[in-house]
């Protein structure tokens, strides 16, 4: 599509970007549906940001990704926020409605939309994550958000798995959490419906680890990576292999792109031609 008067501008404000899939899944995914916009990265430092969005306003960008560093701290120059990007603290997505600026976080939403497609149930379940960084608490939230009965986080770092499960036990205090060493064999797994790789543990280069031994689990128990370099995992693989059902990262990280393009353009993506498209460049 050319580019002309009426093009609409959207990008991706974080440090570092260079490596980001953003921009292609993006550019691709307009391309594809017919919309007249394009989408680039910016590399905002921190001290840079307030400026970065007051641009995005007289730009008139009409939207934005926001990721590391700046995910908690742009909120303070935002209009307003929606309420899940004020349950998470955290913004990954800015809209711009005619210059007012609305936050929204698509981070835990874009999984529980992948398990919901593949109507995998999520209420009443019993969930195990493994890792305590930005992404397993965003899932974790959001899997609480969303009814389930029981999580445990696992973490190297016991304290970090403990402030996840602090916040999900005073904000719903209907879902039973507990955390753990990632290393212990304290708790019995055999009852999990739901595990979640949240670790970089398995990415590429380092294929051949593991975080936990898949062969552990119940053939019901459904088996998630969040990684998605290589596509499958050491852990999906093996886990396939036992009879689980298997999902990996990438069908995530495009249901977290295709949402902002959703909330930005309030109407339906198609996701599966982005998705083909994207196995192919990885
Ligand atoms: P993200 O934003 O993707 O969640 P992150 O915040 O850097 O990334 O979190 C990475 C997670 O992977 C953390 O839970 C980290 O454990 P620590 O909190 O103990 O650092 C975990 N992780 C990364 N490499 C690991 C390894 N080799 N062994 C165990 N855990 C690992």
């Amino acid at each position: 599509m050319i580019i002309d008067a009426n093009t609409n501008l959207y990008c991706l404000i974080g440090h570092p970007i260079s490596k980001s899939l953003s921009p292609e899944i993006h550019n691709y995914s307009f391309k594809k549906n017919g919309i007249n916009a394009k989408y680039i990265a910016l590399d905002v430092s921190t001290e840079d940001l307030e400026d970065a969005v007051k641009g995005i306003k007289a730009l008139g960008i009409r939207g934005c990704n926001v990721t590391i560093p700046h995910k908690i701290d742009i909120i303070k120059y935002l209009d307003e926020i929606d309420e899940e990007a004020e349950l998470l603290g955290a913004v990954n997505t800015v809209k711009n409605e005619n210059g007012k600026l609305i936050g929204y976080n698509t981070d835990g939403r874009g999984f529980v939309q992948v398990l919901k497609d593949k109507n995998i149930e999520i209420k009443n379940k019993n969930i195990a994550v493994l890792g305590a960084g930005g992404a397993a608490r965003a899932i974790s939230i959001i899997l609480a958000k969303e009814g389930i009965n029981q999580i445990t986080i696992f973490n190297r770092t016991i304290e970090k798995a403990k402030i996840i499960i602090d916040e999900i036990k005073e904000k719903f205090p209907d879902v039973t959490g507990m955390y753990s060493s990632l290393e212990s064999n304290k708790y019995d797994l055999s009852s999990v419906d739901i595990l979640i790789n949240c670790t970089s543990i398995g990415m590429y280069p380092n294929i051949d680890e593991m975080p936990v031994d898949p062969s552990i689990f119940p053939r019901q128990t459904v088996i998630c990576d969040i990684v998605y370099k290589p596509l499958k995992t050491k852990l999906l693989e093996m886990s396939e292999k036992n009879g689980n059902i298997a999902i990996g990262g990438l069908d995530m990280l495009i249901y977290q792109g295709i949402l902002s393009e959703e909330i930005w353009l309030q109407k339906n993506i198609d996701k599966d031609l982005v998705i083909e498209w994207i196995k192919e460049k990885i």
